[in-house]
């Protein structure tokens, strides 16, 4: 979850470190520390909290040099504190690491070197990394040994970049499991080192992505890449299309009210190439789907966590009525537990936007263990979930930095009704006529999309009305009801509002004994199929007295005579509505958290990518 950055080249490291590490924020932000060469010695700067505070001390402190390397925290092991930020030196001071995962059996191998008069300086179980390295060094073996020997020795999934004083020719770094990616940035007599794209993507548009158990020995001028039993690997150099400017805030205030407004882009791209109107046909080329294996596939688990697995709730609707093909959605925490069934006809499809969270990626290692097909749908380029799939359908976003995931979720929703309409027609179960229709309605998100987010002051004016909730309900049905559960996540996670989603129908079976003035009930009213069953809902929620914010489609005035607020939406195909429903309530969400004063990119607790079980 923390994030990692080094530098090795003429340049100062200090600047291009602490740009890296503003970049990666977003994947932990409690504590954050940077080490450069400088004076034949590394000097080091860690502080508690945010980046800035880091920034602000080493104006206060400066150092300079190269090569160097930096991290922002997310802790595990020792609380967010300056004497537990990374980067560790070791005992001499002449060797640091950074590293991100966690070393499973620190206590055992901490009682081994404390047993030879180590002293440890932190919390951390980090730590044990470098004073093993030290340790190996002390036997004459040369950084890169010692670092092959340590990386060898502990358990867990891990990222890990080290340097030494006595070898500044050069930044050793390993990538062990899934832990988070190891991006490897070639530039010219310079190259970097980063958790992720972003972080680098100003300084170089080529990169390595490093495979669990392999290591590098990165040098101004090289990069060689081996498996940690010392096989030299001849790894693949991928090209970055990503826009630097799109890592960047813009004009908006923060990257999640941007990434909000993206999804007319976003979307755009995502039907660029894959749609052919004139045919009324889909094209998938990268999901590697012969018709052979469509009319096979009996059964497709949809695996993903938070945001994602909500995404998955809308795909099921759309193949389980378009391909035909039955769906269950299993989170990622659960699927390893819950012994699925699974045989070489089934389908374990994860969707995830950085593709490499923990428990995504081991429930495809179990459907992949099992003989299922995987499949991934996924954001980061180059990622874990991309790489194991045997067939990918990359999310057109472009990098999604706020925390709370907006245009990765709009994005999965629209891939997977391409992918139903691919599936029902390689299996023959849509007619000509639908198909094409099916299609023919995939033209009008972009724009159906833009004039949703037009409203944005109409969804301000109902968030200032709103801005002193402490709780919410969110009601939705059929394929809108997951609607109604990222509506609520996305407001609890960044404006710590207790809100709930829950299936519109079962709010008489518990749920409506909540209802008061004082619970607003947000209902997802669309002009869909379950419509007239929102209008009863609306009524039952008004009966007791609750505030019913309605999400509705121009011009219902049924539903406009009986709601206290109306977030409107223009009409929409049914089947791409929660596309459209979903517009307001990421707005809502964004402007009560905005309004509160909160930190709206980096809420407390959370982290963008969750690389730990
Ligand atoms: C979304 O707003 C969340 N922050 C979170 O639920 C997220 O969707 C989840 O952690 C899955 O991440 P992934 O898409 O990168 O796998």
């Amino acid at each position: 979850m923390c994030g990692i950055v080094g530098y090795i080249g003429p340049r100062d490291a200090t600047p291009i470190i602490l740009n890296g590490l503003r970049r990666l924020e977003y994947r932990g932000y409690d504590s954050a520390g940077i080490a450069v060469f400088q004076d034949n010695a590394i000097e080091v700067r860690r502080d508690a909290g945010k980046l800035q505070n880091l920034a602000d001390l080493v104006s206060r402190q400066p150092l300079s040099g190269a090569p160097g390397i930096g991290h922002t925290r997310w802790a595990t092991h020792g609380a967010p504190s300056a004497r537990n930020a990374h980067p560790h030196l070791g005992s001499t001071g002449r060797v640091v690491v950074v590293h991100n995962g966690i070393v499973e059996n620190f206590l055992e191998l901490r009682d081994e070197l404390s047993a030879e008069g180590v002293i440890f300086n932190s919390d951390t179980d980090t730590e044990t990394i470098v004073h093993l390295v030290e340790h190996h060094m002390a036997a004459a073996l040369d950084l890169t040994e010692a670092a092959r020997r340590t990386f060898q020795q502990i358990r867990g999934a891990h990222g890990i970049v080290l340097m030494s004083a006595d070898e500044p020719d050069k930044i050793v770094c390993a990538r062990i499991g899934n832990a988070g990616g190891v991006v490897l940035g070639l530039g010219d007599g310079e190259n970097f080192i980063a958790s992720d794209i972003p972080a680098i993507i100003d300084h170089s548009r080529r990169v390595i992505f490093l495979e669990s158990h392999q290591m590098a020995v990165v040098t101004r001028d090289g990069i060689r890449v081996e498996t940690l039993d010392g096989k030299l690997i001849q790894p693949q150099i991928h090209p970055v299309s990503w826009d630097p400017v799109a890592a960047e805030k813009g004009e908006f205030r923060h990257f999640m009210q941007k990434e909000i407004h993206e999804q007319v882009r976003a979307l755009t791209d995502t039907l660029a190439g894959r749609v052919d109107f004139e045919k009324g046909k889909i094209r998938l080329p990268e999901l590697n789907l012969t018709p052979e294996i469509a009319r096979r596939i009996d059964k497709i688990y949809i695996t993903a966590c938070g945001t994602a697995a909500y995404a998955g709730m809308v795909g099921k609707t759309l193949i389980e009525r378009i391909a035909r093909i039955p769906v269950e959605v299993v989170i990622g925490s659960e699927f390893r537990y819950s012994d699925p069934i699974i045989d070489k006809n089934t389908v374990v499809m994860a969707i995830s936007q950085s593709g490499e969270t923990a428990d995504t990626l081991a429930a495809m290692e179990e459907g992949r263990r099992k003989g299922a097909i995987v499949w991934s749908i996924v954001n980061a380029i180059g990622s874990q979930a991309m790489r194991i799939a045997a067939g990918s359908i990359s999310m057109q976003t472009g990098p999604e930095i706020g925390v709370a995931s907006t245009k990765a979720f709009t994005a999965p929703l629209v891939d997977q009704y391409m992918l139903a309409i691919l599936l029902g027609e390689l299996r023959g179960t849509l007619d000509e006529t639908t198909r094409r229709q099916l299609v023919k309605d995939l033209r009008l998100i972009p724009d159906l999309v833009g004039r949703t987010l037009a409203r944005e002051a109409a969804v301000e004016k109902v968030a200032h009305a709103l801005k002193d909730i402490r709780d919410c309900l969110y009601l939705g049905r059929g394929i809108n009801m997951p609607i109604a559960y990222e509506g609520a996540l996305k407001l609890k996670e960044i404006s710590y509002v207790h809100a709930e989603g829950y299936p519109a129908g079962e709010m008489k079976h518990g749920p409506i004994a909540l209802i008061d003035k004082d619970m607003p009930v947000i209902c997802l009213a669309p002009k869909d199929p379950w419509h007239e069953k929102m209008i009863s809902q609306i009524q039952q929620a008004k009966a007791r007295g609750g505030t019913v914010i309605a999400v509705a489609t121009d011009g219902d005035e049924l539903v406009s005579g009986m709601a206290d607020h109306v977030l409107w939406i223009p009409e929409s195909p049914w089947m791409l509505s929660p596309v459209v429903t979903v517009i307001p309530l990421q707005l809502l969400a964004y402007h009560i958290a905005a309004i509160r004063g909160l930190d709206v990119d980096q809420p407390r607790n959370l982290a963008k990518s969750v690389t730990v079980e």
